[in-house]
């Protein structure tokens, strides 16, 4: 991890500001429209094709699509996927776990955001590892200071996520955003010493997006796809990510929906 690079919006103007939190409120409405559609039967490919259509009729841009070549609109990661899991024709069944990741270019800034849909009936496991991973969105969103360094959000979801008897994964991260999806800094979820380095001064657009296991933090790679995480054990994961703008007031979450989980929602 590098110093901070000129890559990185410092000192967003107002009009900056504005297009970052209009990217934001637009992502945020996207998964507003598709949260009611998350349910058992439905397919992840028609999840992605509603993100599709929404997204273009309102004339914004898909930020996955052809992204590395990554295939779809969206990320669908059901059950012992981790992250980057393809949307198929397989419907979503009572009991799996699905973490819904959307990123929408608006006017060419990014908004990206992420939610775990409990499917039916879950297992009380299943359900206590979703509820840990959204409070743990939200320990590391309070973590977050105006001038503080990037290592305490990692140390402070990952001592709530041990407690819990959670592990978290290191082998992907929260990012800066704005003009580009993804660029410094790398905000990881456990306490990394080099990014004590980067500090989160007002201005700073970044990404918080913990995934926790219920075993090993350690994933593999899907070696056909070449996308699809999984947990190397095969054990269940899951995942909540905001986009957030760092402020002299503390860090705004630029992608809060309005129908969505709110800060203290059980699940
Ligand atoms: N949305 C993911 C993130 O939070 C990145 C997905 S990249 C893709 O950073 F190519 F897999 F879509
Ligand atoms: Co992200
Ligand atoms: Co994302």
């Amino acid at each position: 991890m590098s110093l901070l690079t000129k890559k990185i919006p410092l000192y967003l103007s107002p009009e900056e500001r504005e297009g970052l939190q209009a990217a934001g409120r637009f992502n945020a409405s996207l998964m507003d429209y598709l949260r009611p559609h998350v349910a058992e039967g439905m397919s992840t490919e028609k999840l992605d094709r509603l993100a599709y259509v929404y997204t273009m009729d309102h004339g914004h841009t898909p930020a996955c699509l052809n992204y590395k070549g990554y295939p779809k609109t969206i990320c669908t990661s059901v059950n012992e996927v981790v992250c980057h899991g393809i949307p198929n024709t397989r419907p979503l069944k009572s009991g799996d776990i699905v973490n819904v990741d959307i990123t929408t270019i608006v006017n060419g800034w990014y908004g990206d955001q992420s939610e775990t849909f409990l499917v039916g009936e879950v297992s009380d496991a299943a359900r206590r590892l979703v509820q840990t991973t959204f409070d743990a969105l939200f320990v590391g969103i309070h973590a977050a200071r105006p001038g503080g360094t990037v290592t305490e959000i990692g140390r402070a979801i990952q001592a709530f996520a041990a407690q819990a008897g959670y592990s978290v994964v290191r082998e992907y991260q929260g990012h800066g955003i704005g003009r580009d999806f993804h660029q410094e800094p790398g905000i990881p979820h456990y306490p990394q010493l080099t990014s004590n380095r980067d500090l989160l001064r007002p201005g700073t657009c970044f990404t918080i997006e913990p995934m926790l296991n219920m075993g090993t933090w350690e994933t593999k790679l899907d070696k056909k796809d070449k996308w699809t995480v999984r947990t190397k054990d095969g054990a269940l994961s899951a995942q909540f990510e905001h986009t957030l703008l760092m402020t002299d007031a503390g860090p705004e979450i630029l992608t809060l929906t309005q129908h969505g989980p709110q800060e203290g929602h059980r699940f």
